[in-house]
């Protein structure tokens, strides 16, 4: 007769053969890998002691090649909730110590059961990917399983925040979760993604790439920008996600935890008020502004290393977690180009989403001008910033430091697209366009008939400086509510941020609308 005690017993053995995955060789052999297991990165991911499995009995239903001998507790994902900073969040980790971590029926299952939990409670989640995708012995059950988190992410999508780690292969059709997440983390040297390998690359297009150059950290951080951070090593890239998630809320309904600081909200800084150069055209570094204007000079920058010419992140004022874009006038002129236009908007539409307000830095000489940009649609990228910053409702506050030049004055969050407060510093210049480009259409004739006609494009230059490169048209007009010293930002952008605590915004129902994708 089986007691009680034996059915105790099986239960700890169980337990014990589940968290072993794959066996003690194929632990060894993904430690000299340098990667760390499936459950070892859930207990640096989640607060001490506060991970609660599910579903660490399933196996698989596959009984083709052999499979069904195999069965191994668990099918190759560690799936489950725990807290982040005493925070609810989901969790699913793929254990690539079983089938390589692929994904049969079950394994899709366990994924979408957590994925489902956090839907009805509102909470964020986190996949921890390391897999060979889909699981070939399953076949179109395993295609199915994929769609079916597809499905979830999209439903998800703005509804509770996703964040994708990529801590192994992740091919094929499998990229095509953590794309749809909020934000992807690699990790340099052990990760990639691509649609296909070096190997279907090198048969259909003759192009000879390895693995890390085609699909590793460091392309999709700088060249392909499908990936938002990349860290040195597994536990900085669970450390980005904890500090990223600090800064998003629960879900949708909820706003983003405010952060005790002893930062003062009236804190000036005279440092500010000779940071701009003299000339127009020469650079200066924008993170020295955020970092100065932000509490306790946190700035957490996503995609620093793609499209650097913008520059988004997360900071904080006076505790409130806020969501920056910023021109980065040491890059392109800070001139937006397809890529920019894209990161931001993805961005601003990421912080609207989750009620995170928007501070827009402005020092934009225009859109990038060129046949490749044309060709390659800057019109159609362009178009998605605008069409997201018009269509947030959080708070937006703008500061224009320096150039606000053309259909960039308007995009950046101009009060005519919906900006609530839009300040200006007195270095700012907003017009249609720069001197010289302005002089030389208004004025070409002249010039060219003028008995010195460089002396005349210098009184011309002058004559429009002196009209045109300064905020006091648009303030005259209202466009921007006040013109502030450099120094007073901080206090002016709490102020602001703090008055519009309360907004109160809708767009009209529809059922959503045709951003221009
Ligand atoms: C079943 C798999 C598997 C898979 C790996 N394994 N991938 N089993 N289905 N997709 C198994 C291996 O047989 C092996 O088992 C163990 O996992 C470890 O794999 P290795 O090859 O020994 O590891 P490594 O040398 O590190 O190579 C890892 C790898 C490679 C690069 C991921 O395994 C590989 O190329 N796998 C196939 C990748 C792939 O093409 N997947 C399909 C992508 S298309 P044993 O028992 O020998 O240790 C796709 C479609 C998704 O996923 C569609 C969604 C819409």
């Amino acid at each position: 007769m089986t007691t009680n005690r034996d059915q105790m017993d099986r239960l700890a053995a169980m337990r014990a053969e589940s968290r072993l995955g794959g066996g003690v060789e194929r632990i060894e052999q993904q430690h000299a890998r340098g990667k760390l297991t499936a459950r070892e990165r859930l207990e640096l991911l989640l607060d001490d002691g506060s991970f609660v499995e599910f579903d660490p009995f399933v196996t698989h239903r596959a009984t083709d090649f052999g499979l069904g001998e195999q069965r191994i507790l668990g099918d190759g994902v560690v799936t489950g909730h725990g807290t982040i900073d005493g925070r609810l969040a989901f969790v699913f980790s793929q254990d690539f110590t079983v089938f390589g971590g692929s994904l049969s029926e079950t394994h899709a299952e366990k994924i979408c059961k957590v994925m489902d939990l956090a839907m009805k409670v509102g909470a964020p989640i986190i996949g921890l990917n390391d897999s060979g995708g889909a699981r070939i012995q399953e076949g179109v059950v395993s295609l199915g399983g994929y769609a079916d988190i597809f499905l979830r992410n999209t439903r998800a999508s703005g509804v509770v925040p996703q964040l994708s780690l990529v801590m192994g292969p992740c091919a094929g059709g499998a990229v095509y979760s953590p794309a749809i997440t909020d934000i992807t983390i690699m990790v340099e040297g052990t990760s990639y993604m691509f649609v296909t390998g070096p190997d279907v690359v090198r048969a259909v297009t003759h192009e000879d790439v390895d693995r890390e150059r085609l699909g590793g950290a460091v392309t999709h951080t700088t060249v392909s920008g499908v990936a938002h951070l990349a860290a040195d090593d597994e536990p900085s890239a669970i450390a980005m996600a904890r500090r990223v998630l600090g800064y998003l809320p629960q879900n949708n309904l909820s706003d983003p935890p405010r952060s005790p600081t002893a930062d003062p909200p009236g804190r000036m800084d005279a440092a500010l008020d000779s940071l701009i150069p003299d000339e127009p055209s020469q650079p200066y570094d924008m993170h020295d502004v955020i970092t100065r204007i932000v509490d306790d000079g946190e700035f957490l920058e996503i995609q620093p290393g793609w499209a650097a010419n913008v520059l988004v992140g997360f900071g904080r004022f006076d505790g409130r977690s806020t969501g920056i874009i910023a021109q980065q006038p040491a890059v392109l002129a800070g001139a937006l180009d397809i890529d920019a236009s894209d990161k931001a908007a993805r961005f601003v539409r990421m912080c609207d989403a989750f009620n995170v307000p928007l501070l827009t830095l402005v020092d934009v000489p225009g859109f990038l001008p060129g046949v490749t940009q044309e060709h390659g649609g800057i019109i159609r990228h362009g178009a998605k910033l605008l069409y997201a910053y018009a269509e947030a409702t959080v708070p937006k506050v703008t500061v224009i430091t320096r150039k606000a030049y053309g259909g960039a004055y308007d995009v950046m969050s101009s009060r005519h697209i919906g900006g609530d407060v839009n300040l200006a510093w007195p270095t700012a210049r907003i017009a249609v366009m720069g001197v010289e480009g302005a002089v030389n259409i208004v004025f070409r004739d002249r010039i060219a008939k003028a008995t010195d006609p460089d002396a005349e494009r210098v009184k011309l230059n002058a004559e429009y400086e002196e009209q045109f490169a300064h905020p006091y048209i648009a303030a005259a007009r209202g466009f921007v509510d006040d013109v502030i010293l450099p120094s007073e930002t901080r206090p002016r952008v709490i102020s602001a941020l703090t008055m519009l605590d309360g907004k109160r915004e809708r767009n009209p129902a529809k059922k959503h609308g045709n951003i221009p994708l």
